[in-house]
């Protein structure tokens, strides 16, 4: 592992407390950056704070709903006001775990996910971007889903929300990737609900799942310096899908 890539940076991570936000954490604290970890489960953050805090890293902690305006920036300033500037932001805070035919659907449900999954990363992009481009440097790292490029049963309005995202990712780095910004989105197949366990999967040729770490790992090179010719991406990441 190459450590330290991230040594003088400041990552704000959203869904930090858990899952693939949590691994990214772990990893970002090992590369050598302070952290600003969102999360709405506070218990949940306090551990990640002190795993990445036994790490080396400098860490703050915000309970912030990702689709209140008025929290991301109070969140974004909270960051600014301690660690100067925000280098790195990961989109992380996603909701997905619902299963229901289109139909039986409501538009409430809707708006949740598209408050949290769209929403919350237009408003933290907004809230970040422009002081990356004044510094000449950023990354901006979108977590969409295969959901979003092939679409899932029962997962329609999930599926729509990170189709957004994707193209929102595109979108955004025509605008700014000549100001130093680096816009992508990273989308995971099927993951492994136990960190570093892989499961078998009919999902993808790889014939198991992915892992929390693995999705980390290439977040966190994309964080890097050694990414610096990558912007306006999606990478799958996900064991060569089965496109169901
Ligand atoms: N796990 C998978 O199989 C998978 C596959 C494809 C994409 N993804 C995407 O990856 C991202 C992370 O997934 P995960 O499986 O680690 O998720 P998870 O459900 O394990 O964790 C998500 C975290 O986000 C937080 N969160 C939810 N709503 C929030 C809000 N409104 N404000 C702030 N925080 C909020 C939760 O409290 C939780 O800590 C999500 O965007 C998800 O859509 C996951």
């Amino acid at each position: 592992m190459a450590e330290l890539r991230l040594k003088g940076k400041c990552a704000l991570i959203t869904g930090a407390a858990t899952g693939i936000g949590l691994a990214t954490a772990q990893r970002m604290a090992l590369e050598g950056a302070d952290l600003a970890l969102v999360d709405l489960d506070e218990e949940g953050l306090e551990k990640a704070k002190a795993d990445a805090a036994s790490k080396g890293a400098r860490v703050m902690t915000f309970r912030c709903d990702v689709s209140e305006e008025d929290e991301v920036k109070a969140t974004v300033r909270g960051t600014e006001g301690k660690f100067g500037k925000i280098d790195i932001l990961v989109n992380n805070a996603g909701i997905w775990r619902r299963y229901l035919p289109f139909s039986e659907t409501t538009s409430d449900m809707w708006k949740r996910y598209i408050g949290v999954n769209l929403l919350g990363t237009m408003y933290f992009t907004r809230a970040v971007v422009g002081g990356m481009i004044a510094r000449g440097w950023g990354r901006i790292i979108n977590i969409g889903s295969v959901a979003g490029v092939y679409g899932n049963a029962n997962m329609a309005d999930y599926s729509a929300t990170k189709g957004a995202v994707i193209a929102f990712t595109k979108a955004l780095a025509k605008e700014v990737t000549e100001k130093g910004v680096l816009v992508n989105c990273v989308s995971p197949g099927s993951v492994s609900n136990v960190q570093d366990q892989v499961e078998p999967s009919q999902l993808s040729f790889a014939g198991r799942t992915g892992t929390h770490t693995e999705n980390a790992n290439l977040i966190c090179f994309l964080a890097s310096d050694e990414a610096s010719y990558i912007s306006g991406q999606n990478i799958q990441i996900d064991g060569c899908r089965k496109k169901m």
